[in-house]
């Protein structure tokens, strides 16, 4: 059942790509650009700061929050330029079984709420995969709810085993996903296989 849900939604977006593409009267509405950290102004870090909840502040992994490599993947309204969307990948280095692990990771894909639905997640997430590709680190990392996997399993990321991770917070606390809390997701270039063990973020969660 599972697989005849998942081959009749890989079809529909097959057949949306298809007809944007040969139909030049429905052209886009955004533009999508793929920015470092380094490059980025303070002011935009401070925008993209602004698109996470005020509630989950520092709880969870921020644009301003240091990091050894950003990319950021933006959305933006063709007209006014307004930001609409936004996907930071991050690499980190990770441990996967007490061993160090440097992956890049989707650290909370955000469209604003009143343009989703309209394929502009769809759109980072495709310029975002362009830069895993490239990028050094053969494993990507994310964490979602069982919904929204269906949705990142079209992008070649699978589900792990015991994907609850341990992870920081503020003043040095350490804690952990609890089981039944969403799933992590690997999406592992060239075959590489996911190594087995108890995978710890090493920083906040993402
Ligand atoms: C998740 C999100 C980035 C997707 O962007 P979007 O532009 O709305 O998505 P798209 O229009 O590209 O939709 C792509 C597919 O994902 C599905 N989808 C979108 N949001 C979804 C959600 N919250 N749960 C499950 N599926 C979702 C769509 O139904 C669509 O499926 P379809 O092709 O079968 O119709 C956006 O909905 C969002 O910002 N959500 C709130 C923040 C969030 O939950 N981020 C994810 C953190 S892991």
């Amino acid at each position: 059942m599972n697989h005849i849900t998942e081959l009749v939604g890989c079809t529909r977006v097959f057949a949306y790509d298809l007809f944007y593409r040969h139909n030049p009267t429905m052209e886009s509405t955004y533009t999508i650009e793929s920015i470092n950290r380094a490059d980025t102004p303070a002011r935009l870090i401070e925008e993209l700061d602004h698109w996470m909840a005020i509630r989950f502040k520092s709880y969870v992994w921020m644009p301003s929050a240091g990091e050894k490599d950003v990319q950021f993947i933006l959305a933006r309204d063709k007209a006014s330029g307004e930001l609409i969307g936004r996907c930071p990948i991050i690499t980190r280095e990770i441990t996967v079984g007490g061993q160090p692990l440097t992956i890049t990771a989707v650290a909370g894909i955000i469209v604003k709420d009143e343009l989703q639905g309209q394929r502009i997640g769809d759109a980072m997430m495709k310029e975002a995969m362009k830069y895993v590709e490239h990028a050094s680190p053969k494993f990507c990392v994310l964490m979602c709810n069982e919904e929204l996997a269906r949705k990142y399993a079209r992008y070649g990321f699978e589900c792990i085993e015991g994907g609850n991770p341990w992870f920081d917070q503020p003043g040095g606390v350490r804690a952990q996903y609890k089981p039944n809390s969403g799933v992590t997701m690997v999406y592992a270039k060239d075959d590489a296989v996911w190594p087995e063990g108890e995978l710890d973020l090493k920083g906040l969660p993402f």
